[in-house]
């Protein structure tokens, strides 16, 4: 039986083979994502890895042929947007629910085309059910230098009544490996970015949330994948992946019964049971992913380059320094005290004066958290001359001047909440529950969708020269219940972010050069979709600097330090001011922090850190990251980043907790031109203080601080170094 069932197998293979039709390469320099259309007329991964050299080669990939359980051969593959209903009996990528109540769906290749893109290649497959007027688009943006990939999907349909989707996946990938881990990232409030590694076995794991405006808080949108072996810094097969959408998600892993993973990127299908009209195209969210033969720290530059390239809204554009207030004065500040605020920042040396929250509402004024939120009016006893007052006072400092507003919330204790409680969501029959005493307005609304946008528009159209606006978001949504939905809440979670993407958008279009930071509630939402509108993100609320090292070593996995908003604060007071700032130079740097509190000493330290991170920034902002000692492998961290042309580079190392007497190893650079000699020069010390370190000063090869690398860790906590190198 078993040797019929083989030649029979043999038979089908060397048919299929003979008959396949056409192959559709998605490539990389590095990569290539390899496509087969069987003589069926259906669509198979037939190779995801490294990219072949020899094209020849191409033909001799097929896609696999296994045995149905009763021992007959049947075509049954690695399809490339798996469907309900049809052969394969694992995770669907697409799930639909027929006009007629029909719930299986069978893709069949219709055409393909390419189109060049900004910095890339974008193919476009076209997959159509037989039986059904369904259609789906498989878009897959190449970016070849940086050997990142991005891939959505867009279906539709001209049925006679709407269908129902139920699973909509961004793509479906497919590796095969030895072993499999993967590394997510779980989350809560000031506690973003926290790793866990598992191998994945035969089954599923299932990462997701249901927050609904924010993806991140309990778990990240992003991962890595270790091939054969957990995922290493600088050797081995990795993958990292990330998807862009700032509500539920789901990432699916499931090995298979032939040992190959499958990786499925999704907007959560949970509660979103969605009804599609004909002619309506429901998109995807992008998947993006980066694969290396040397580790994460190759891919993460890889995501970098791409992101502030071709991702990020001003990618390439400079980022301004900034003192905020949030930390310093919470709700307690009037005109007077902002214009004061606004000459420390001028004096700090800073960009820009960011005011933070509690500056609006009349006739139930922001003291705090319990009211509002929605009446976007400057309080009048606070800030008598409003917005323009506060702009003319930060001209008058000489500083930008930048405004938090929270536009997608209501508290009930409003004017907007009394006049419109219909735009709220909100459980109609239900106690409400609060979360930071406050709702989400429903953005799925367009009237909504016009207010919110009306919030930033009015501000700029009075006040243009309001430079930067940050942008947060801090409640998750409660008591879900849509009322501009009524019937129809399966679509309600996916039609507000989509509203959340109309508003960016218009904004996007009237206002391009403003910048703006994404918040939410410290990193709830930190995403590469969010991006194309936000110039950075406010990583955590977390600002201890022992803390912070951590969350910024993860995140850098997948941003690039320019998105990373990184502000000096009083949170773990007993660290050195010098070791705050010094952390948080390694990314965007900010202050929110009583100026006038600090020592004369410190005071210089931080004005003269701002101007030593004015001429880091090219490296920092723009060059090429290396993360060198782990925090999450012992008791100091090191990164260093290198200037394009290899001229200058940066070294930032960290003491976190050392052990008494613990050895204290070399610091070995990455990234530096072997052939080329540095001078190296200790910066941000403390006024009056000469370097301790014996290399400063002094001249060495590319090649020796690669290969030896430099003595710069201490057995003392919270010790820092930044060493430039010239
Ligand atoms: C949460 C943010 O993370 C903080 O930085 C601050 O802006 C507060 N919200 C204000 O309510």
């Amino acid at each position: 039986m078993k040797k019929v069932f083989m030649i029979i197998a043999a038979m089908c293979m060397t048919s299929v083979m003979a008959f396949a039709q056409k192959t559709i390469r998605v490539s990389t320099d590095k990569t290539d994502l390899v496509m087969q259309v069987s003589p069926k007329g259906r669509l198979y991964q037939v190779y995801l890895g490294d990219k072949l050299k020899n094209p020849a080669d191409y033909q001799n990939l097929k896609w696999d042929v296994y045995a149905a359980s009763d021992g007959a051969v049947c075509q049954r593959g690695h399809e490339v947007y798996a469907t309900s209903g049809a052969e394969d009996f694992f995770e669907p990528a697409v799930a639909v629910t027929h006009a007629d109540g029909n719930m299986t769906t069978y893709l069949y290749y219709k055409s393909s085309e390419e189109k060049a893109i900004n910095g890339g290649t974008e193919t476009i497959i076209t997959l159509q059910d037989k039986v059904y007027p369904l259609t789906v688009k498989l878009h897959y943006a190449a970016y070849p230098k940086e050997n990142v990939i991005k891939a959505w999907s867009e279906i539709s349909h001209k049925e006679k009544a709407p269908v129902t989707l139920w699973r909509y996946s961004s793509t479906m990938l497919y590796f095969k490996a030895n072993k499999y881990f993967v590394t997510n990232y779980h989350s809560d409030w000031a506690k973003e970015g926290q790793p866990e590694t598992c191998q994945l076995t035969a089954g599923k794991k299932i990462v997701d949330t249901k927050l609904g405006t924010r993806a991140a808080m309990q778990e990240e949108p992003f991962f890595e994948l270790g091939f054969d072996e957990p995922a290493k810094e600088n050797e081995g097969k990795v993958m990292l992946g990330t998807i862009g959408w700032p509500g539920n998600f789901r990432f699916t892993f499931e090995v298979d019964n032939v040992g190959a993973l499958r990786v499925i990127p999704a907007i959560n299908p949970y509660a979103s049971d969605y009804k599609l009209k004909a002619g309506e195209t429901f998109t995807t969210p992008e998947f993006i992913f980066a694969m290396s033969d040397n580790g994460m720290g190759e891919a993460s530059r890889n995501l970098h380059n791409w992101a502030r390239q071709y991702q990020v809204n001003m990618g390439m554009e400079d980022r301004l320094t900034l003192l905020n207030n949030w930390e310093n004065t919470g709700f307690d500040f009037n005109q007077q005290s902002l214009a004061e605020l606004m000459k420390d920042a001028k004096d700090l040396g800073v960009d820009m004066f960011l005011l933070d929250d509690g500056w609006f509402a009349n006739k139930y004024p922001r003291k705090d958290d319990h009211a509002g939120l929605g009446d976007w009016e400057a309080t009048k006893s606070k800030l008598p001359e409003g917005i323009p007052g506060l702009v003319r006072d930060a001209k008058k400092a000489g500083v930008k001047f930048g405004i938090w507003i929270e536009p997608e919330m209501v508290n009930p204790k409003s004017e907007l909440f009394e006049k419109h409680p219909d735009w709220v969501i909100m459980q109609p029959k239900r106690d409400t529950y609060y979360y930071r005493n406050q709702l989400v307005l429903d953005i799925s609304n367009p009237k909504v969708q016009d207010y919110v946008f009306g919030i930033v528009d009015r501000i700029m159209t009075e006040n243009p020269d309001v430079a930067y606006f940050k942008w947060d978001c801090n409640s998750v949504i409660t008591n879900i219940y849509s009322p501009y939905h009524k019937e129809n809440q399966g679509n309600f979670y996916i039609d507000h972010v989509r509203g959340i993407y109309k508003v960016l958008t218009r904004i996007h279009n009237k206002y391009p050069k403003l910048p703006m930071m994404l918040c939410s509630g410290g990193g709830g939402r930190m995403d590469y979709e969010m991006l194309k509108y936000f110039t950075e993100f406010w990583c955590s609320d977390d600002t201890d600097p022992f803390e912070r090292i951590y969350i910024q070593w993860s995140l850098s996995k997948f941003f690039p330090a320019k998105t990373m908003g990184s502000h000096v604060t009083n949170w773990n007071k007993n660290t050195s001011v010098k070791f705050r700032t010094d952390v948080c130079s390694s990314c965007k740097l900010g202050f929110d922090i009583d100026l006038k509190s600090l020592s004369k000493d410190d005071y210089k330290f931080v004005q003269n850190a701002v101007k030593n991170y004015d001429s880091m920034k090219p490296m920092i902002l723009e060059g090429d990251q290396y993360r060198l000692v782990s925090p999450y492998e012992g008791n100091h961290c090191a990164i260093n980043y290198v200037s394009k042309d290899k001229q200058r580079a940066v070294l930032f190392a960290y003491d976190l907790h050392p052990r008494y007497k613990e050895p204290v190893m070399n610091v070995k650079m990455q990234g530096l031109d072997a052939d080329k000699v540095y001078t190296i020069k200790e910066t941000n010390l403390m006024p009056g203080k000469e370097s301790d370190l014996e290399c400063n000063g002094k001249q060495y090869s590319g090649d020796y601080l690669m290969k030896v690398g430099l003595n710069v860790f201490s057995q003392t906590d919270g010790t820092s170094h930044v060493l430039v190198l010239e």
